[in-house]
């Protein structure tokens, strides 16, 4: 299997330059090589850039499941899969070899089985971060069900929202889970949404914090009990290459959630490649990305990835300040961690408090760090790079998304030279263009532009569940012939890619993605308000915030400006979750407005950002009276 890793300069160029001569012949060989398959497929690829229809590996049959852990257990059964460090420092560690991986996930997927789940079902996961929401997916891999992960930080609503979109038939949570000095009460929050879903039959419950609870009778069961008298035997499914894996659900700049959808073949093939060369993980390592299991990065490179690499990861349910801010270090001391995965955002936070929290903790074990979820400023990256890898450590800056389903845009740890800000090359397989405003690429170095793609590569996602249409819209009209990420980027005199933030109406506020319409949306319905905008700006750890100008209705003028921003807020939690919630709230008399009546959100940007000297083009502005009453107020 070493021959598909990277390890040195000539190589990567040497890999890279294959994929794009002939990238049939590439993943080809890597899938047939790296993994194994129940049948071989007819076609290795078959695409149309304009429909968005992609199909990798047609014909293949396959079963993920088989790939993460099956074929591991004759002769590395007993090898770790998975260390649970709880939330609590106290609670002992859990270590989960690849055997009891095996029985959990068969037994999962027998009671699964048994509550008359199969093939192509939707089954709504909404669970902290414990070992069972690792067997969760995986349970559902094993029969072919379309698992669809929401964060457990969501709100009730935004879970409803999810659950209806794809008519989930189950749902599986948890009483509770911990999180810092916090516990969150899963199992009432459920039980809000689903007052609003009729597609769920039933919910499984984990018990994990021992909270008294209300069962509804018909409806709702404690897992653990219908595991216990489950075998631990479990045939997977044969499934098509093509066949639906997950659903997975992030922000569009407009309306509701996409539910981004990723298929089985060619997701197993990207994702376990991307693990085994951008962490240049070697059996025996201890790997840790302490992403959350809810979003792409936990679903690709804390399951799928490293699984099927046979991989030791760190499964973590706390946060990096709890029950101190040496935590993330303590727990990399204590489990010998070699690969460290996290995100800009985290390690601002931890910048700003005392060097101490560091030095208290032998980190001599790491070998790489990588950061994902947002570009990482220059000052986060040399901390990182001085404090936690004593600059001994190459820093793997990651690009890529939701809908890309694996690592694009990433430096190979000790072959690719790093530079501070830069994502650096593609992988192989990615042919990236930067677009300029004619919708031309832009050739050369030292160039910037929109970020496209211009070749499909496997893990790609094929649609957005049930709105085909949008996924066309949404990634493949904008340059026509490429898929369009929404991000901008700059390619640098070496040909380094620098990605320099979204072009479009999300803002990523701590590594999360946010669409700014949804936030509207949910702000206007509280009755004291007419309208509202949201825009980004740059914030010390979280990256950006959120600022929103709202114009009050009349009846909301004679308000508690102070009492009116907490309930504002309190509507944002409910409706989509506390991580949308706005730093600054001003109430505004008007919104400036294009003549065709569409709000001019560059210059409320640039007001938020404080660059007031830097508006622009202001001619088309139909009410330019406006702007000047929201500077002086500014926030
Ligand atoms: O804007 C880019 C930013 O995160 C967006 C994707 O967000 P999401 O789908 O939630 O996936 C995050 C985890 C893969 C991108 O469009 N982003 C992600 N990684 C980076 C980044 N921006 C700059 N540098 C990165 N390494």
């Amino acid at each position: 299997m070493k021959s598909y890793r990277i390890q040195n300069l000539e190589s990567y160029f040497k890999q890279y330059k294959k994929s794009v001569k002939n990238p049939q012949k590439f993943w080809s060989k890597i899938a047939k090589e790296e993994f194994s398959w129940y049948r071989k497929w007819n076609k290795v690829l078959d695409f149309s850039m304009h429909e968005a229809k992609f199909s990798w590996f047609e014909g293949g049959k396959l079963n993920i499941t088989e790939n993460c852990i099956d074929r591991h257990l004759k002769e590395h059964g007993d090898e770790i899969a998975f260390i649970f460090e709880a939330n609590d420092p106290n609670e002992p560690a859990k270590h989960i070899s690849y055997h009891e991986l095996s029985r959990e996930v068969n037994k999962m997927a027998n009671v699964l089985r048994s509550q008359g789940i199969g093939k192509g079902d939707r089954v709504c996961i909404y669970l902290p971060m414990i070992p069972e929401l690792a067997y969760a997916l995986l349970a559902c891999a094993r029969i072919g069900a379309i698992h669809s992960v929401v964060f457990a930080g969501f709100s009730a609503s935004a879970l409803a929202s999810r659950i209806n979109d794809s008519s989930c038939k189950l749902l599986i949570t948890s009483d509770g889970g911990y999180r810092g000095n916090k516990t969150i009460h899963l199992k009432s929050i459920v039980d809000e949404a689903l007052q609003n879903c009729t597609s769920v039959e039933n919910v499984l419950v984990v018990k994990r914090t021992g909270e008294d609870l209300n069962m509804e009778e018909g409806r709702d069961l404690w897992l653990e009990e219908l595991v216990e008298n489950a075998s631990d035997q479990a045939e997977p499914e044969v499934m098509d290459a093509e066949d639906p894996l997950f659903i997975l659900y992030t922000s569009g700049s407009t309306g509701k959630p996409k539910g981004m959808v990723h298929t089985t073949g060619g997701y197993m093939v990207y994702s376990g490649y991307t693990f085994k060369n951008v962490f240049q993980y070697e059996p025996g390592d201890i790997y840790w990305c302490t992403a959350d299991i809810g979003w792409i990065t936990g679903h690709s490179y804390i399951v799928y990835g490293p699984l099927l690499n046979r991989a030791t990861s760190i499964l973590f349910e706390g946060i990096p300040s709890y029950p101190d801010h040496g935590r993330f270090w303590e727990v990399v001391d204590k489990h010998k961690v070699n690969q460290f995965y996290t995100a800009p955002t985290a390690i601002r936070a931890l910048a700003k408090e005392n060097l101490e929290w560091v030095e208290k903790y032998n980190l001599s074990s790491l070998k790489v760090l990588g950061t994902v979820g947002e570009p990482i400023n220059e000052e986060a990256w040399h901390w990182y790079n001085d404090h936690v890898g004593k600059k001994r450590c190459p820093i793997t800056d990651t690009w890529w998304q939701t809908e890309t389903g694996g690592i694009m845009i990433a430096p190979i740890p000790f072959t690719t030279p790093t530079k501070p800000t830069y994502a650096t090359l593609p992988l192989p397989g990615i042919q990236p263009a930067l677009m300029d405003e004619n919708k031309q690429e832009t050739v050369g170095n030292q160039v910037s532009g929109s970020l496209c793609v211009k070749y499909p590569w496997p893990s790609m996602a094929r649609t957005i569940w049930g709105n085909h249409q949008r996924y066309i819209e949404t990634y493949f009209s904008a340059y026509p012939g490429m898929y369009f990420t929404g991000d901008g980027a700059l390619r640098d005199e070496v040909g380094y890619y620098r990605i320099t933030g979204r072009v479009d109406d999300v803002v990523i506020v701590s590594g999360h993605n946010l669409g700014t319409a949804p936030i509207e949306d949910a702000i206007n319905e509280h009755p004291a308000v007419a309208e509202s905008a949201i825009v980004g700006f740059p914030h010390e750890v979280k990256g950006n915030a959120l600022y929103g100008y709202i114009i009050l209705k009349e009846s909301g003028e004679g308000r508690d400006r102070d009492n009116l921003k907490r309930e504002i807020n309190q509507f944002i939690a409910d409706h989509i979750g506390p991580i949308a919630k706005l730093d600054k709230i001003q109430f505004v008399e008007g919104l400036p407005k294009t003549r065709s009546g569409k709000i001019m959100r560059r210059i409320l940007r640039k007001i938020a950002e404080g660059q007031l000297d830097q508006f622009g083009d202001t001619s088309t502005l139909l009410n330019p009276e406006i702007v000047e009453g929201i500077v002086e107020n500014r926030q």
